[in-house]
C-alpha cells in the first residue's frame, strides 16, 4: 500500500453574491433570523454558471497548486447532487474542460457528505496503486434545486466547488476515512428525479425538483453523527482529539459546528468556518474551506486535520489527514 497525500487545493465560486436582505424579496425573512440561527451573511449564487463550470475553476487552481499537468491525472471523481446532465457525467465534462485525457471519470452522489466520499475513492485508488494522480472535486449548484418561495430551505445553500489533487508519496498524507449511511433517512433530505413516465405506465403528477429539508431532524442527526464518526475514525488511528490542529465540517450551519464541539468538549477555535461568506453549498463546503485555509496559511507541515460530512441519503464520512504539502 501506498501512502496519499493531498498535493494541490483549489475552489471555484460564482461571482455573484447574494446578501441575506435581498432574499426578502422572495420569502419573509430577515439578516437577523438568517445570521443568528445559522452564521450565514452572504452567498454566491450562479448567473448561469452550471456544476461543471464551477468543478473546471476548482481543478485548475487544484492543478496549478499541485505543480502538475493535467495528462497526469488518472482519475477524476466529482461529488454532486447538481450535476449538469444525467449523462454524461460531470466528471467527464471536467475532464474535457481541463484536457485531462487520460483519466477514468465518474460521479459520485452523496449529498452534502459527497466530497468525503469521492476522497475515500481516490485515497483507496492511490493507496492500492491502481491510480498514481486523482482528481477529488466536490461541486453543487443549488441555486437549481431550491425553492426560492420556501424560507426554510432556500436561505442556506449557495453555489461553489472545491477539488484537490491526490498523489502517490512516501510521506504520510491520508490516514485513514470512515463512512456511513442510513437509508431509512431518506424522506429527511431529498430532491425527487424525474417520475417513471412511458406509454406503459399512468402519468402520476409532475413531481416538482426541489430540495426538501426536514430542519430540526436534519440538525438532530448531525449533532449526533458526526461526534461519532470522529470517534470512530480516532479510535482506527493511534491519534486522539487533543493532537488535532483544525476540524473541518461540513458547512451547514455555525450552530451545528459549536453544537459538535461542545459535546466533544473541543475548543470552538479549532473549528474553520467560512459559512458567512457562502452558505451551504453542499459537496462543495469542505474543499472551498480546505482551500482557503491552505490559501490563508494556516496548514502546517505535520498538522493534524479531521474532516467530516453529513448530509442527504441519510451519509456522513469523516476523515484523517496529516498536512504535508
Ligand atoms: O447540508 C445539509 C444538511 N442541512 C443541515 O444541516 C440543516 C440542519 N438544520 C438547521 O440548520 C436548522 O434546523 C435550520 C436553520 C434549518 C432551522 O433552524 P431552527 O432553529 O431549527 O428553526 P425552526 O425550523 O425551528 O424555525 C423556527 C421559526 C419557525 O417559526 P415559528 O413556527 O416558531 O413561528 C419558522 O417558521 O423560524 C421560522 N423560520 C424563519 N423565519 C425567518 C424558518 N425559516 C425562517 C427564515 N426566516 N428563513
Amino acid at each position: 500500500m501506498y501512502e496519499v497525500q493531498i498535493m494541490g487545493t483549489g475552489s471555484f465560486v460564482p461571482e455573484q453574491i447574494i446578501k441575506n436582505d435581498c432574499l426578502s424579496n422572495f420569502v419573509d425573512t430577515n439578516d437577523e433570523w438568517i445570521s443568528s440561527r445559522t452564521g450565514i451573511k452572504e452567498r454566491r449564487i450562479s448567473s448561469g454558471e452550471n456544476t461543471s463550470d464551477l468543478a473546471i475553476g476548482a481543478a485548475k487552481e487544484a492543478i496549478e497548486d499541485a505543480n502538475i499537468t493535467a495528462d497526469e491525472i488518472d482519475l477524476i471523481v466529482v461529488a454532486t447532487t447538481t450535476p449538469d446532465f444525467f449523462m454524461p457525467s460531470t466528471a467527464c465534462l471536467v475532464q474535457k474542460g481541463i484536457e485531462a485525457y487520460n483519466a477514468t471519470c465518474f460521479d459520485i452522489s452523496a449529498a452534502c457528505t459527497g466530497f468525503i466520499y469521492a476522497l475515500n475513492v481516490g485515497f483507496q485508488f492511490v493507496r492500492s496503486g491502481q491510480s498514481k494522480t486523482a482528481l477529488i472535486i466536490g461541486a453543487d449548484t443549488n441555486s437549481k434545486i431550491i425553492d426560492w418561495s420556501d424560507r426554510n430551505t432556500c436561505v442556506l445553500f449557495g453555489d461553489g466547488a472545491g477539488a484537490v489533487v491526490l498523489r502517490r508519496s512516501d510521506e504520510k498524507g491520508i490516514i485513514h476515512i470512515d463512512t456511513g449511511s442510513d437509508g431509512r433517512g431518506d424522506e429527511l433530505l431529498f430532491c425527487p428525479g424525474v417520475n417513471v413516465k412511458n406509454p406503459f405506465v399512468e402519468e402520476l403528477d409532475e413531481k416538482k425538483q426541489f430540495m426538501h429539508m426536514n430542519g430540526k431532524e436534519v440538525f438532530r442527526f448531525s449533532t449526533t453523527v458526526v461526534p461519532q464518526t470522529i470517534e470512530k475514525l480516532l479510535k482506527k488511528s493511534s491519534y486522539s482529539i487533543d493532537d488535532i490542529k483544525y476540524f473541518l465540517l461540513h458547512q451547514a450551519n455555525a450552530r451545528i459546528m459549536e453544537a459538535v464541539a461542545k459535546k466533544m468538549n473541543i475548543d470552538t477555535k479549532k473549528f474553520y468556518k467560512n459559512i458567512h461568506n457562502y452558505g451551504n453549498t453542499s459537496a462543495g463546503t469542505i474543499p472551498i474551506a480546505l482551500n482557503e485555509m491552505d490559501k490563508g496559511g494556516l496548514l502546517k507541515k505535520k498538522d493534524l486535520l479531521v474532516l467530516a460530512g453529513f448530509g442527504g441519503g441519510l451519509t456522513w464520512g469523516s476523515a484523517l489527514v496529516q498536512w504535508n504539502k
